[in-house]
């Protein structure tokens, strides 16, 4: 088979398949596609470390991540053994604080777990496990019963529970808290259930550098913490739960946190990573020159605003029946056809017909305010950038990856349930439900273990590149750049190949670095993760879901099949894998 744009040749027929893990081997022979081309040289460490000179922390289940899905990972885990949870900032400064929109989930009268189930499959663009979306749909008012029961205060208006709409959904069903911050809310209270729980040790500012690997089984992570520098931390059982990667675009509704980490460093470990070319935009990010990047969150669409352009006009009237509340992304296309169309550089929220704005969205509110924009007499201005990762470490039903001992949960990994598109709002369920089914998974092997996690003798020396240093913000404000222009909404074949020469060069003396900070580290990683995106979006040669294709405007005819991408010694192997 002819190697598609990529750099190394392709595996011929005599190669012998290397068999990766049950879930790609499963269909192994079934494959389509081989792949073969460099990401890095055949590192399996990014930095140097030897057991005899770092700190050791042994512990049952290890927890990489203070998010929605790591909390409650951690907090079910605790029922079987001692957790230990680390994150790289503060414990709430995760993606899951940031969330506005709120919480899908079944539990209005008139609603269903069936209902739910079927506009997440109808969003979802042909690639849903139907499995996982059932397990979602049907554990979730659990879920949220349970969240409830630890103090998390959802809005209530006359004492039920206030639900809002958003695209995609059938009618209304989102919870939120405290308006538009329910993340916020969530996050302290997943914060003071972890802290009430005697048998996790957090580690706050505790970056992790890689997963600790032997003989094919994960046994913990190398990692680096601003006071006790280097550790050792040695786990029967690893739960990664460490987010997303949306500081790889230019324009991104994802806080300085999101720097691809999880999934670059499940690939180093050699897990399999699924459909990472589905990255899902959102259409209306606060848009002023030289502000940061903030969300304006769908609930605002959901409650009457309309998207116009300068002279007023409604992008979404002629295309699409639901009008603002199609599908992300639709409304995301919209615009940015419509921006190209009239050379403008940024759509608006109308908001000012919508009664109490303020009390309901207090957040958004404020932020306007902060720019002089008052909603009751102006227009929002906004843009769409790069929003959720809906791809990540391929894992079955339990959380289990392909690596042993190593499970995923939230952003990094992929379930199945959003398909080629998520529903909005479903990502904070999904952190809930399969972050719980983890830990006790985890938590179950964990037990069944007699042997304690033990130290093994462990040194990785790989000599210093003698090129030059490196100016890491450069290189991460030109990666973020040319992944916005040529791997955001709209991608081609021929930019696709563009962006992979330039991000090879680029990993010729990125990746051979032996950096000693994280701002090295997520250097590295960002890259690392860009270049499987931009892989995976060139093997997938159709429209689908997020992922646009100018040259292959249509869904493939054919079977539907998922992006996978590992790493083979020296090599990545992008492959498809049949559904
Ligand atoms: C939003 O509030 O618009 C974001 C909700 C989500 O991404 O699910």
């Amino acid at each position: 088979m002819a190697c598609r744009g990529c750099d190394a040749p392709s595996i011929t027929d005599n190669n012998e398949p290397v068999a990766v893990n049950s879930i790609a081997g499963r269909r192994r022979a079934a494959y389509d596609a081989h792949i073969m081309a460099n990401i890095s040289d055949n590192r399996r460490y990014i930095t140097n470390f030897g057991s005899q000179r770092a700190g050791h922390v042994l512990t049952d289940i290890l927890v990489i991540g203070s998010g929605v899905a790591g909390s409650s990972a951690a907090i079910e885990a605790t029922k079987f053994g001692r957790v230990t949870l680390i994150t790289k900032g503060d414990f709430q400064a995760s993606a899951t604080a940031t969330a506005q929109g709120g919480v899908a989930v079944a539990s209005a009268p008139g609603d269903s777990p069936t209902l739910h189930f079927e506009d997440t499959m109808r969003v979802g663009g042909g690639l849903n496990n139907a499995a996982a979306v059932d397990l979602l749909v049907k554990q979730g008012p659990a879920r949220i019963e349970t969240l409830l029961s630890w103090g998390w205060e959802a809005d209530r208006s006359h004492g039920a529970l206030d639900r809002g709409r958003e695209a995609g959904h059938s009618l209304n069903r989102i919870l939120h808290a405290a308006g538009d911050q329910t993340g916020r809310v969530l996050a302290k209270t997943l914060f003071d259930k972890v802290q009430a729980e005697t048998r996790i040790r957090v580690f706050e500012h505790c970056f992790l550098i890689d997963l600790i690997t032997v003989e094919g089984k994960c046994l913990g992570a190398v990692t680096y913490h601003k006071k006790y520098g280097h550790q050792l931390i040695w786990a029967k059982q690893t739960i990664l739960a460490s987010g997303g990667c949306g500081q790889i675009w230019r324009e991104t509704t994802n806080p300085p946190c999101a720097t691809a980490d999880g999934a670059a460093v499940a690939y180093r470990a050699g897990a399999v990573l699924r459909d990472m070319e589905m990255v899902q935009f959102h259409p209306t990010t606060l848009y002023i020159a030289g502000a940061g990047r903030a969300l304006i969150s769908e609930a605002v669409r959901g409650e009457g605003a309309y998207l116009v352009d300068a002279d007023g006009h409604r992008i979404m009237a002629d295309v699409h029946p639901d009008g603002e509340l199609a599908p992300r992304d639709i409304v995301s296309r919209a615009i940015h056809d419509h921006l190209t169309k009239t050379r403008t550089t940024c759509a608006y929220l109308d908001v000012r017909h919508i009664r109490h704005f303020g009390q309901r969205f207090p957040y958004i509110s404020q932020l306007c305010h902060n720019f002089q924009i008052d909603p009751a007499h102006d227009l929002i201005p906004v843009r769409p950038s790069a929003h959720y990762m809906i791809g990540g470490v391929a894992v079955d039903l339990q959380g289990t990856s392909s690596l042993d001992g190593l499970l995923c949960c939230g952003e990094v990994a992929s379930t199945g349930v959003h398909g080629a598109n998520r529903l909005a709002s479903n990502s904070l369920l999904e952190g809930l439900v399969f972050g719980a089914t983890c830990g006790e998974t985890a938590g179950n092997r964990a037990s069944q273990k007699e042997q304690p996690a033990r130290i093994i003798d462990l040194v990785e020396e790989t000599p210093r590149s003698a090129r030059t240093e490196l100016d890491l913000p450069d290189i991460d404000n030109s990666l973020r750049s040319v992944m916005w222009r040529n791997v955001g909404i709209i991608r081609s074949e021929d930019r696709l190949d563009e962006t992979n020469d330039i991000l090879k060069f680029w990993a010729h003396y990125v990746l051979d670095k032996t950096l000693n900070s994280p701002a090295g580290w997520q250097t590295q990683n960002k890259l690392t993760v860009a270049i499987m995106v931009t892989k995976s979006a060139r093997e997938r040669d159709e429209s689908r879901g997020v992922h646009f294709r100018s040259d292959a405007p249509t869904k493939s005819t054919g079977n539907p099949y998922h992006v996978l991408v590992s790493k083979h010694g020296s090599q990545t192997r992008v492959e498809r894998e049949p559904l």
